[in-house]
């Protein structure tokens, strides 16, 4: 398959730019949910399971448009603020293109597989005794000071690139969703799928030309956008979206009331349910936040709010493999027996 970005030049390249780094990203799976969507009451849900990108996140689709445009610009290093994953990306990217990275994360709130890409990847790590929202708030200094190119959401190639999930999309599905969920932290990708939804509908690409109704969901100690103010101590399990000031808070809202959409809580137990379910039913395993966008649906659809036969798409935006202390085992399912056959079918219970 062309890589992403030659796939979608029409709509992403200025003049006869060229992308020489690529890892291979986009081009991930729409599923259709049939045993999730069924106990949900929803017969067309589907989910775009972002984790198949190549650092495991939907982040790579937009870095890579970040760092192509910062090599050719003549870049000395890229940093960005993190709450994993976009670290991840940049580490790997960066590594493709030969630049230094540096990250700047919050110290004992990034997922053990996320901690391990970057260094993996050899970026320079500093861990803050802060959240993220203090630490982006750094990095845009660094950048205004010329100190090395920000590749957060920030930058507008991230969001460019990011547009590329809803073009997918509707290329899969022949038209866009009704609706379409996704989990809500810095408000980059939101923000990026409305764009992307309306660009390819006013290019031609969208048959019936129609555009989805957006619903972003934020964790209840984390909702800046829904309480309307900022949050000073953000919390969550979901700590992908552990953010208490996003920057796109404009466009998370315009893509909200534009579309007729919401943004609304749910809560971490809401949350470490509905990834459960994902991966119990469908076998796709995704990190807790983006079971954010599922456990809002799950509840809209439980409320009626979302009608039975309506095509839903949920963006599971990461992969479960980043965070897998998260997941608990049954008690005493990790204890081990006697490996003799008698004991190991005694054990099986069948
Ligand atoms: N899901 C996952 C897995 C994420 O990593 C993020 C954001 C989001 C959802 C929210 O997307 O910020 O565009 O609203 N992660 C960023 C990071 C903040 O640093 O990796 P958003």
């Amino acid at each position: 398959m062309k890589a992403l970005l030659e796939r979608y030049r029409d709509l992403l390249a200025r003049d006869d730019e060229s992308f020489p780094i690529t890892l291979g990203e986009g081009g991930t799976p729409l599923i259709h949910a049939r045993r999730l969507g069924a106990e949900m009451g929803l017969e067309r849900l589907h989910l775009k399971f972002e984790g198949m990108n190549p650092t495991g996140s939907f982040k790579d689709r937009g870095m890579v448009l970040a760092v192509n445009r910062a090599v050719a610009g003549g870049a000395r290093a890229i940093v960005c603020a993190s709450t994993g994953n976009t670290s991840a990306s940049a580490a790997a990217y960066a590594a493709a293109a030969g630049l230094p990275c540096h990250v700047i994360l919050p110290a004992g709130k990034v997922a053990r597989g996320k901690l391990a890409q970057a260094l993996a990847a050899g970026a320079r790590l500093i861990m803050v005794d802060g959240n993220f929202d203090a630490a982006l708030s750094a990095v845009r200094r660094l950048g205004d000071e010329g100190v090395a190119v920000v590749v957060n959401s920030t930058n507008p190639d991230r969001l460019v690139g990011q547009q590329t999930g809803a073009f997918e999309i509707v290329d899969a599905l022949g038209k866009a969703p009704d609706a379409l969920a996704l989990p809500v932290g810095n408000a980059g990708n939101i923000t990026a799928y409305w764009q992307g939804f309306g660009r390819y509908a006013d290019a031609g690409h969208t048959p019936d030309a129609k555009l989805p109704r957006m619903l972003g969901f934020q964790a209840e100690g984390a909702a800046p956008i829904v309480r309307g103010e900022p949050i000073e101590a953000p919390e969550t399990v979901a700590t992908a979206i552990r953010i208490g000031n996003p920057a796109s808070w404009h466009g998370a809202v315009a893509a909200r009331d534009q579309s007729g959409g919401l943004i609304e809580t749910v809560t971490d137990d809401e949350i470490l349910e509905a990834q459960r379910m994902v991966v119990q039913l469908e076998g796709v395993f995704c990190e807790p936040a983006s079971a954010a966008g599922v456990a809002g649906v799950r509840r809209l659809a439980a409320d009626r709010r979302i009608g039975p036969s309506e095509v839903v798409v949920c963006v599971l935006t990461g992969h479960g493999l980043k965070d897998p202390d998260v997941v608990q085992a049954e008690e005493g399912s990790l204890t081990p027996i006697p490996p003799g056959f008698a004991a190991i079918r005694d054990a099986m219970g069948l």
